[in-house]
């Protein structure tokens, strides 16, 4: 694993490049166990959200092969955002997270906190998980819950979550879900809004494939501020880019504003 320590502030961000996926789940797997441990000597639970695509299938199925003994009672997962489709659709993230994680470990089924599609329109879908994760954080009106874990992916256009470039992040205020109406091919959707993705504790992008190595270039090389995967800066977390060889491809050749840790 190559590691480097790119710009940034509070406890910084981080680059792990690793020569392939199966590596990179192992390190995943261990932060993973390794977070939670921590939060739950802490605070006697953990709480993470997860991100869906396709790129962590891998990982959450190795959390589940290797995780059996983690503290599952303790663990609350939640989802950084949802496609508006029904879960049992292919296209659902909380769909593809039953079936490759929470359906394989010993998880109380409360624990799993997924985004309404099914009765709600988005707004009121956003309105209800924001509601949800107030009372679970017992944050009041003004304050922004605290995951301690949050897995985002990255995608091709530079979006994060269903925060996508030119939809301006623009909440009202301190709120914490919204809803994004369909495009082109693309359905509805829910996504927690940066504020609650820039309180998390520790934040990881896992990107894989050569298709996202000039668009992880201008991510954590150039931060381009029109994208919004640029604008993820955990404010008092750690923030961690971790990549394959493929999509690290354009930044490995001149270290510029990285350097080896
Ligand atoms: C989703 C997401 C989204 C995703 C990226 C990367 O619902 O699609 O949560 O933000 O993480 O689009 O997707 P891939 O991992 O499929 O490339």
């Amino acid at each position: 694993m190559a590691h480097h320590v790119v710009e940034g502030s509070g406890k910084g961000r981080h680059l792990l490049v690793f020569e392939s996926k199966e590596p990179m789940w192992a390190y995943m797997v261990g932060r993973f166990r390794e977070l939670s441990d921590e939060a739950i000597g802490e605070a006697g639970r953990f709480s993470a959200a997860l991100s869906g695509g396709k790129t962590p299938e891998g990982l959450y199925l190795e959390i589940a092969r290797k995780g059996q003994d983690m503290a599952w009672k303790s663990t609350h997962i939640f989802l950084v955002d949802e496609r508006f489709v029904p879960f049992s659709d292919e296209r659902s993230n909380f769909g593809m997270i039953r079936r490759t994680l929470l359906d394989r470990v010993p998880i109380p089924g409360a624990n799993a906190h997924p985004i309404e599609t099914e009765r709600a329109d988005p707004p009121a879908s956003a309105r209800e998980y924001e509601a949800a994760l107030r009372g679970f954080f017992a944050s009041a009106e003004g304050n922004i819950p605290k995951f301690d874990m949050i897995l985002l992916g990255l995608g091709e256009d530079g979006h994060t979550a269903s925060l996508f470039p030119g939809l301006a992040d623009g909440c009202a205020e301190k709120q914490l879900v919204r809803g994004v109406e369909a495009a082109g091919e693309r359905v509805a959707r829910i996504t927690l809004t940066l504020p609650v993705i820039n309180r998390g504790r520790t934040v990881f992008f896992l990107v894989t494939g050569k298709g996202k190595a000039e668009i992880v270039r201008r991510v954590v090389r150039e931060r381009e501020p029109g994208l919004p995967a640029s604008l993820v800066e955990p404010e008092g977390g750690a923030l961690f880019f971790v990549c394959d060889r493929d999509a690290a491809s354009l930044l490995e050749e001149g270290a510029g504003k990285a350097r080896t840790a």
